[in-house]
């Protein structure tokens, strides 16, 4: 079990790294990232994270490191030297070195680190029972300051949001966005079951566009259900049947209790079972065959 960098092509143990103080990503956040999974070895839905990747450095005008520089490959290579059973992957992407100042002419290259670590696996009892979350104070930035559709290294507003839920003793903070409605966890997109309907904030609502919300709703409709996106009131959450959040590292995650009540009974109902079972079962079917986006890397 280790924990692997390469730091622009140069392939070290975590420890061994070191980026520069006038890094614009160390200077202003000014950078970009995915965070993956592998499953069986191999990262899962590879191509999506990439896209979201060129995507969020495209939005904010940081130069494509490739060809200089082969993401796969440094994934491939950093996987294979870390050598841990199911790894988490954490690419980030900054403008590069210095000057201080907001001026970015002057810088020679984007900055590229893949970071790879053992996969962290959510605790059995919160897959079982769920988790606790909390609607809280700090509201989503607004898509015409920084906009949550970019995957953006500046997670100030993310961070505040996760101090209150520490104060709440809660796992996930819910962050509403500025029309007082439900934009999505600090690390994650949010779910409702209604009436045997699923319902999750669109686009519009200000939210980062998961790769894991996209397969739940994949998933979802061609399994048959109702599935709508659509704006949705804090009450409906605390007043739902099922409720669930997703992620890369949390999978399909039931909520147990939203401000301290109960999502119905409080146990995970059979549309957020089921969905977490299609999910596993996508998740070890893409990664299972050589043709998948990340055969190569085993
Ligand atoms: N977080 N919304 C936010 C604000 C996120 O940070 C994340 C992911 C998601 C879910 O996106 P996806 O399904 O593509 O992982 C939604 C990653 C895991 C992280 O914090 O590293």
């Amino acid at each position: 079990m280790s924990e692997w960098i390469s730091l622009n092509g140069r392939l070290t143990p975590a420890a061994e790294a070191s980026v520069s103080p006038l890094d614009r990503g160390f200077l202003y956040g000014d950078g970009v990232f995915e965070t993956l999974r592998t499953y069986g070895g191999r990262p899962f839905r590879l191509t999506s994270h990439l896209d979201r990747l060129r995507s969020s450095a495209r939005r904010l005008a940081i130069p494509w490191p490739e060809p200089r520089l082969s993401i796969d490959a440094e994934i491939g290579r950093t996987l294979e030297a870390a050598r841990n059973a199911e790894s988490a992957i954490r690419i980030m992407l900054t403008r590069g070195v210095g000057p201080i100042g907001y001026d970015p002419s002057g810088i020679a290259f984007p900055t590229l680190v893949v970071h790879v670590r053992p996969c962290p696996e959510p605790p059995p009892s919160a897959r079982h029972e769920g988790v606790d979350v909390a609607i809280v104070s700090v509201m989503r930035t607004p898509a015409a300051a920084l906009d949550p559709a970019i995957k953006s290294s500046n997670l100030l507003n993310n961070i505040l949001a996760w101090q209150e839920a520490h104060r709440l003793r809660v796992y996930e903070p819910i962050l509403l966005n500025t029309a007082g409605q439900i934009a999505e966890g600090a690390s994650s997109n949010l779910f409702v079951v209604q009436e045997g309907r699923l319902f999750t904030p669109p686009e519009q609502a200000g939210i980062l566009q998961g790769i894991t919300r996209a397969t739940v709703l994949d998933l979802a409709r061609g399994d048959g259900a109702v599935v709508e996106e659509r704006a949705l009131e804090p009450d409906e959450l605390r007043r739902a049947d099922e409720a669930f959040l997703t992620s890369t590292l949390k999978g399909v995650l039931p909520i147990r209790r939203c401000d301290g009540w109960p999502i119905h009974d409080g146990r995970p109902g059979p549309i957020t079972r089921r969905l977490m079972e299609l999910y596993d079962a996508a998740a070890q079917a893409e990664t299972k065959t050589g043709s998948s986006p990340g055969a190569s890397f085993r």
